[in-house]
């Protein structure tokens, strides 16, 4: 990278030169959210990956999203600023396991949460996102046995929220794990009456403790809506910056991990993308996403499922 240089301007530059399309998860870091020409949460990108008509799609987010934008974008070239921007739920979920364990259940249907390999994805019937699961799931009739995996807290909270019972794959994000319920309930002893929101992928004795329950831009558009001035947030801490933007007067804090404070909850595959890797990845065109013909067409049939079943 040339000494001295405005990455941000660089960044608008080459957008520009190259008709791309920045997309940026809400767990980036504020200056990428900033400059992204879309932010929002995983159902979202994953619809403005379809309809864009840019050439390029610089994808801020984790390698499952930019994956996702190139199982439907195909024609388009997908960036990802750092490879290695991976997901624990993924890394849970190897192909050839999940693929025996829906060979031990063939009765059932797979539903996966989108946090998965285009792999697992192409071995899977309906892909949802937590925005849009809950209105998936009321689309399968009652007495279809149903396979949900990775995430097993997901899982776990539509099968209380919805009485449906599913088998479940044991996957967790390793972000949402780390939030500490003694710490929570003594930042709520500190803040009487201030609602938590927090995302499904959090375990049971945090989701317990909350006024609502949702995904990222669900949280976003509680943190608007919510009585009084604080709110505390369970899920990724900087999500917090879009809350900032959108209600400056109210107050938000992230919730604890064991050590008491929200940053051993910092997604650290997200945080893998910065200024530099963006700026280089729209110079160079890579890191790029590529996959195979037939593989992409097998997991576009799930993700279609979804994009129809959630409209
Ligand atoms: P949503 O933005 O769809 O709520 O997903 C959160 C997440 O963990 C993405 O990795
Ligand atoms: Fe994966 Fe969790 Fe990071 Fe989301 S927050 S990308 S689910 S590890």
């Amino acid at each position: 990278i040339p000494q001295g240089i405005d990455l941000r301007a660089e960044i608008d530059r080459l957008r520009k030169e190259r008709n791309a399309v920045i997309l940026g998860h809400y767990y980036q870091k504020p200056e990428i959210q900033d400059l992204s020409d879309f932010v929002g949460d995983s159902l979202e990108l994953s619809r403005k990956a379809a309809e864009t008509d840019a050439d390029v799609i610089a994808f801020c987010g984790v390698r499952f999203m930019a994956e996702t934008a190139k199982i439907l974008s195909p024609e388009k070239i997908v960036v990802l600023p750092d490879m290695d921007a991976g997901c624990s739920l993924e890394d849970s979920c190897p192909p050839a396991q999940f693929k025996a364990f829906r060979e031990a259940h063939p009765d059932h249907i797979a539903l996966s949460y989108i946090n998965c390999s285009a792999e697992v994805k192409a071995l899977s019937d309906i892909i949802v996102t937590s925005s849009s699961a809950e209105k998936i799931l009321a689309q399968i009739p009652k007495d279809q046995k149903i396979i949900f995996g990775p995430d097993k807290h997901l899982g776990g909270y539509l099968k209380r929220k919805l009485g449906r019972d599913m088998l479940l794959w044991p996957g967790v994000c390793i972000v949402h794990e780390a939030f500490s319920e003694t710490e929570l309930l003594k930042l709520k002893a500190q803040h009487p009456g201030a609602p938590v929101a927090a995302h499904p992928e959090c375990p049971p004795h945090i989701v317990d403790h909350a006024d609502y329950i949702g995904s990222t831009s669900g949280i976003l558009e509680f943190s608007k809506t919510m009585p009084g001035d604080t709110l505390i947030v369970a899920t990724e801490p900087h999500i917090i910056h879009q809350m900032q933007k959108a209600v400056p007067e109210k107050n938000f804090i992230g919730a604890p991990g064991a050590d008491g404070n929200c940053n051993c909850n910092i997604c650290p595959y997200m945080a893998l993308n910065t200024m530099e890797k963006l700026y280089l990845a729209l110079r160079d065109l890579q890191p790029r996403i590529e996959m195979e013909e037939g593989l992409r067409l097998a997991a576009k049939k799930s993700l279609d499922r979804m994009l129809e079943m959630a409209s």
